[in-house]
C-alpha cells in the first residue's frame, strides 16, 4: 500500500514538473474540445451546430455491433437542466428534411445562458438532422418537468452507429 500511493504521488509529480496536469485551453466560448461550425437563425432564437474542435480526438463511435441499438435507454438527470420552452422548440425543430454534414457533434438552441442543447457521444459524420428526433422526443418526454429537466438516452441509432445522446442545457454532454 504505502508503496503504490508512494508511486502515485511520484507520478504526479512527475506530471506536475513536466507541466502534463496543466488544462487544455477552452478553443471557443469555453466549451473544451468543440468549436461552432455555423449558426442558422430559428424562430427567435439561433441554432447553433458545434464540430470537434481542430485536433481534438472524439471518443470513437461505436461501429453497429449485432446486439441491439435503437432501444433509447433513458436516464434523466438532475443536472445541466435546459428550459422546457426551449428545448420543445429545439426538438421540433430537429425534424427538418436537411442533412448536417460536417460531422457535427451537438445543436443547441438559444444561447450559453438560455439555451437547450442535444450532443451525442461520437462523432458519425453527415447525417440526416431527423435522426436526431426520436431519442430528443424519449428524454424530453421522460426527464422534462414544465420549468426545465436534463437527460439521456443510451443505444441510441444515429447514422448508423450506435450512441449515447443527451439533452441539457450545454453543448458538451450532460455528464460530468
Ligand atoms: C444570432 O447570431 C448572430 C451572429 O451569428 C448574432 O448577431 C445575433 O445577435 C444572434 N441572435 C440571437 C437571437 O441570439
Amino acid at each position: 500500500m504505502k508503496f503504490f500511493s508512494l508511486s502515485i504521488a511520484a507520478v504526479l509529480q512527475l506530471a506536475i514538473a513536466t507541466g502534463v496536469v496543466h488544462a487544455a485551453p477552452a478553443p471557443d466560448n469555453g466549451v473544451t474540445g468543440l468549436v461552432i461550425s455555423h449558426i442558422v437563425p430559428v424562430g427567435e432564437y439561433n441554432m447553433t451546430y458545434w464540430v470537434d474542435a481542430p485536433g481534438t480526438s472524439t471518443v470513437a463511435a461505436r461501429a453497429l455491433s449485432a446486439r441491439a441499438c435503437g432501444t433509447n435507454d433513458v436516464t434523466c438527470s438532475g443536472s445541466f437542466l435546459a428550459d422546457t420552452d426551449i428545448c420543445s422548440q429545439l426538438v421540433n425543430s430537429l425534424n427538418t428534411g436537411i442533412s448536417i454534414g460536417n460531422s457535427p457533434r451537438s445543436i443547441c438552441l438559444g444561447q450559453s445562458n438560455n439555451q437547450c442543447c442535444t450532443s451525442w457521444s461520437g462523432a458519425v459524420g453527415t447525417m440526416p438532422e431527423s435522426d436526431l428526433v426520436n431519442a430528443a422526443i424519449n428524454i424530453f418526454n421522460a426527464c422534462w418537468s414544465p420549468t426545465d429537466g436534463s437527460g439521456l438516452a443510451r443505444n441510441v441509432l444515429l447514422n448508423n452507429i450506435c450512441v449515447t445522446q443527451c439533452l441539457s442545457n450545454r453543448p458538451d454532454g450532460c455528464t460530468n
